[in-house]
């Protein structure tokens, strides 16, 4: 089944004087259109924005905060905090077999699985479809660059790649491969993720729900990583096809681990 994506149109609002340089820069960049002021009647239209220097989606006008992505050393802790040292997450790519190991991550999203493996000490390759996350993705790199402590993070574990990860999967490689392809596809409305609900809620509407992580989980099966694995709602049935070789679960999520065949 090919990617079903909500079709946007999205149009950029630098929101304070200061942002409106950076604000120009992604409007060339993406070729969407700069507002000074959002019409009132766009309450409910989503919107990049540029509050203080960092690109967001919100809805309309709101004066809420948007989503964004952050790689930040704030960011570090509170993500340190929820996944602990030896956290569901290390054990499901095998940190304690692989070390370094080289990780896909297919669905980086607002990125927060992607920084933690890169904390983690991990050499990650990112991909995000929607040019619009990928968006953001790219400004938190910026942002980040500049944060003394997670500088040397960004620059030498992660790499960001704006584009469909089954394109690059399906690709002959002739350099060396990655260990493991991660996968954390959008699911239901309740699924418990990195993201908090109003995150969820926002990023569904860019990206939709990801209703081709079966082809997404072929792609990476066949790739012959040492293994893949899928993040799912603890109680959600696997994603279509084999059943995984193991799993490792958590109180509301759920790691699928698929090793390769023999
Ligand atoms: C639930 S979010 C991932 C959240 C992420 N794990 C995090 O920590 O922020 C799923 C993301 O995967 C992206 N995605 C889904 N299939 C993809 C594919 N084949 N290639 C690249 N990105 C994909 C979607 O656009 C969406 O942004």
């Amino acid at each position: 089944m090919p990617p079903i994506i909500p079709e946007t149109h999205l149009t950029i609002w630098p929101i304070d004087p200061l942002s409106k340089e950076k604000a120009t820069r992604w409007s060339l960049k993406l070729g969407l259109p700069l507002v000074d002021h959002p019409p009132i009647s766009s309450m409910d239209t989503p919107i990049l924005a540029v509050d203080q220097g960092r690109l967001e989606f919100r809805l309309g006008t709101t004066h809420q905060k948007g989503i964004f992505a952050e790689f930040s050393a704030h960011k570090t802790r509170i993500i340190q905090r929820q996944e602990g040292k030896n956290g569901l997450l290390a054990r499901a790519v095998g940190l304690r077999k692989l070390s370094s190991p080289r990780i896909l991550d297919a669905t980086a999203g607002l990125g927060h699985d992607s920084f933690l493996l890169a904390i983690y000490g991990c050499q990650v390759q990112s991909f995000e479809r929607s040019p619009w996350i990928a968006a953001l993705l790219e400004d938190a790199m910026e942002r980040g660059y500049s944060d003394p402590e997670t500088r040397e993070i960004l620059e030498q574990r992660m790499t960001l790649h704006s584009a469909d990860a089954v394109n690059f999967l399906q690709q002959p490689t002739t350099t060396s491969k990655v260990d493991v392809v991660y996968l954390d596809p959008m699911f239901t409305k309740n699924k418990r993720s990195a993201l908090s609900r109003k995150e969820m809620q926002l990023l569904r509407l860019l990206v939709g729900q990801d209703e081709d992580a079966p082809r997404l989980l072929h792609a990476a099966r066949a790739y012959k990583p040492r293994r893949v694995v899928v993040k799912r709602p603890v109680k959600a049935p696997v994603i279509e096809g084999n059943a995984p070789h193991f799993s490792i679960t958590g109180t509301t999520i759920r790691y699928d681990v698929y090793l390769p065949e023999v």
